[in-house]
């Protein structure tokens, strides 16, 4: 086992579903609260990491949506985003695809452009400094209306370079993909890819819904599809990625033994899956601190691990040349790793 341990955490990552607010760890909150003179509803850093105790999705939510609130300035957007990168570069991650959600910063009176404008900056130095490269994903808060996605889509028009696709995520259950089937038509129309958190907590028909009226080119989560076998069967048929986030199912009570984890029943059964942290600061753990959480308790094998490896860059939205690249950085890692 600690073989593999090493194998995971030296080898090179692409990490596809992360919520970069989600990655605002106690200590920078804290950091950021002073400088902005925000009054936090915590005394200690180990208050807040106390809070951190979920029985379920809305529960995260509440308090995910609280802490963003320290985030003021373009320097916080770019703090945050500078912290995630140094952390992920530490573990060997090589590309990574992030969420942010406008629609939490700029109802607090926050700008797109700040949030934005901070993210890039940051993003562009991380290719820079550590040689990560990155794609931005803006989410539509669901349990908001369709109306403010619209508004927030035209926002997003003129920084089109910097996004490359739409998602949908915050509270699923009552919110189904389908209130926002018109969102993401204009999305699509306008150029960007299409993901949709579906099947987290919610049923297999939201993934339905996700696949024939979004057009997702990924589904996020997906956990529930299972639940369904000629769901299962077409995300096979289709090749349609999951980016699945093993410490958030945990934290958020969709799994409350790891070894019932559905991940390895996922790769048996031929479904593209990938490993993700969701809301590292939140759930207890970055990719390498996912790995762990799988690879004993579901007994996971060196195949298993390469093929979420692999799954993650083709799955990624990069280029095809990038993936080529990527894969073959991967197969270097495994050739030096035998020899060594
Ligand atoms: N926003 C941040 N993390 C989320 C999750 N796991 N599900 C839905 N919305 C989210
Ligand atoms: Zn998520």
């Amino acid at each position: 086992m600690q073989d593999l341990k090493a194998f995971y955490t030296g080898m090179p990552k692409t990490e596809l579903h992360m919520h970069i607010e989600g990655s605002l760890e106690p200590e920078l909150m804290f950091e950021l609260a002073a400088r902005n003179n925000i009054k936090l509803p915590f005394a200690t850093v180990e208050d807040v990491r106390k809070a951190y105790d979920f029985s379920n999705l809305q529960d995260f939510l509440d308090i995910y949506y609280q802490g963003m609130g320290v985030l003021i300035t373009e320097q916080d957007f770019y703090d945050l985003t500078w912290a995630y990168l140094t952390k992920i570069h530490g573990q060997n991650v090589v590309h990574t695809e992030i969420f942010f959600d406008p629609q939490g910063h700029t109802d607090r009176g926050v700008s797109f452009e700040t949030v934005i404008t901070g993210i890039s900056r940051a993003l562009e130095e991380g290719l820079e400094t550590y040689g990560i490269s990155s794609r931005l994903i803006m989410c539509f808060l669901r349990h908001l209306s369709e109306d403010a996605a619209f508004a927030t889509l035209e926002q997003a028009l003129s920084h089109k370079d910097k996004i490359t696709g739409v998602g949908l995520d915050s509270s699923e259950q009552g919110h189904p993909p389908s209130k926002f089937e018109r969102v993401f038509a204009a999305a699509k129309e306008a150029g960007f890819l299409a993901v949709a958190h579906a099947g987290e907590e919610g049923p297999p028909d939201y993934v339905y819904e996700a696949l024939d009226l979004l057009k997702i080119d990924r589904l996020d989560h997906g956990n529930r599809a299972l639940e369904d076998d000629a769901l299962v069967q077409r995300l096979i048929t289709e090749n349609m990625a999951l980016t699945v986030c093993p410490l958030s199912n945990y934290h958020l009570a969709g799994v409350s033994d790891m070894r019932q984890h559905p991940l390895r029943k996922m790769l048996d059964l031929g479904l593209k899956a990938t490993l993700n942290s969701d809301d590292p600061a939140y759930f207890g753990g970055y990719m390498n601190e996912n790995f762990e959480a799988v690879v004993e308790p579901l007994g996971m094998t060196r195949e298993h691990i390469l093929a979420l490896a692999r799954n993650g860059i083709d799955a990624s939205f990069t280029s095809v040349v990038q993936k080529q690249e990527l894969q073959d950085q991967l197969s270097a890692y495994v050739a030096d790793y035998d020899a060594a």
